[in-house]
């Protein structure tokens, strides 16, 4: 049944794809995206669109798991019934959609997994910035900020996801040696209200805080607010990942945040490896995308590429 309902959904995009570009599209992309509710996974929606626009011969079927992880295995599942000629996939947590994206990989299905990894290397090809390189970044920024000593609050995302423990891993090795102190740490799930409420705890039992460290921007401006609302925003610096210019790069211009490091969506290099991959050429295992901060210093000229930095 599950398939027949796959086959009918196939068929319907084909000729909806037809009636609209006057082309036949050869190949269907199947792209399971985690979550629809940050802007940031909507940037890379709407990159990965932009991108496959260009190629009249694809045609890529997006499903929104909702930030719900057994919906994201349905996806996948459905995908695989559907026989879609390749795979793009954003998943939530490494462990449980590892089995999903394994068993699509072996039934021949090609898999590009972007951003937020799985386990194993049971798929074609991994595209993604370097969340470790990223969180390093973030701790020598925030090291040669406060030199001698600083109490930081660290707001962690999803420790179940790999960027959340690598950018958590990286910025320890960045201030390794230095006088920072991580005074409070959370998990706000990359969540903006979870950050806020997390902020609102660290600032009751905290009397003093230098600097948060967000894993992202939603999460560095649920902390802001929470501290604008405490009265004590002006007291300490805030520091978030993603770099959008809609979002980070807005808060750094306004003020808000005193650094975003960019993570790129990775939605174009997706679909170039993805036509790659499908006319039968070989893609690497692996394409780390670079990354840039923004500071209010910088942020006129487009920020400063991370691999451009001197090295402590
Ligand atoms: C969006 C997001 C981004 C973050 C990325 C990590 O869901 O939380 O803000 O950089 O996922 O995978």
């Amino acid at each position: 049944m599950k398939t027949i309902s796959g086959m009918f959904l196939i068929v319907a995009v084909l000729i909806a794809g037809i009636a609209s570009t006057g082309q036949t599209p050869k190949w269907v992309i199947g792209m399971s995206q985690c979550n629809r509710g940050e802007p940031w996974r909507v940037q890379m929606d709407a990159d990965i669109k932009k991108a496959a626009a260009e190629h009249p011969e694809l045609t890529v079927i997006f499903k929104d798991a909702q930030n719900d992880t057994l919906k994201q295995r349905a996806h996948l599942e459905e995908f695989v019934d559907a026989k879609v000629n390749l795979l793009i996939v954003s998943p939530k947590e490494a462990a449980p959609l590892t089995p999903p994206v394994a068993e699509a990989y072996r039934k021949g299905i090609p898999v590009i997994i972007l951003d937020r990894r799985v386990l194993g290397n049971e798929y074609t090809t991994f595209i993604g910035a370097d969340n470790k390189k990223i969180g390093r970044a973030a701790g020598q920024w925030a090291a040669a900020r406060f030199p001698k000593s600083g109490k930081v609050v660290e707001l962690k995302g999803l420790m179940t996801s790999t960027p959340g423990q690598d950018r958590h891993s990286g910025f320890l090795e960045g201030i390794k040696g230095a006088g920072l102190d991580v005074v409070f740490e959370a998990d706000m799930k990359w969540l903006e209200g979870d950050a806020r409420k997390e902020m609102e705890s660290a600032l009751a039992v905290q009397k003093k805080i230098d600097l948060v460290y967000a894993h992202n921007d939603p999460g560095a401006h649920g902390a802001y607010l929470a501290a604008k609302a405490a009265g004590r925003e002006k007291e300490m610096l805030f520091v978030g990942i993603d770099g959008l210019p809609q979002e980070g790069q807005i808060y750094v211009q306004q003020g808000i945040l005193a650094a975003s490091f960019e993570y790129p969506t990775g939605g174009r290099e997706a679909i170039e490896t993805a036509l790659r991959i499908l006319k039968g050429e070989r893609a690497p295992k692996e394409i780390t995308l670079r990354s840039r901060v923004f500071t209010p210093e910088n942020i006129k000229k487009g920020g400063e590429w991370l691999d451009q930095i001197p090295v402590r």
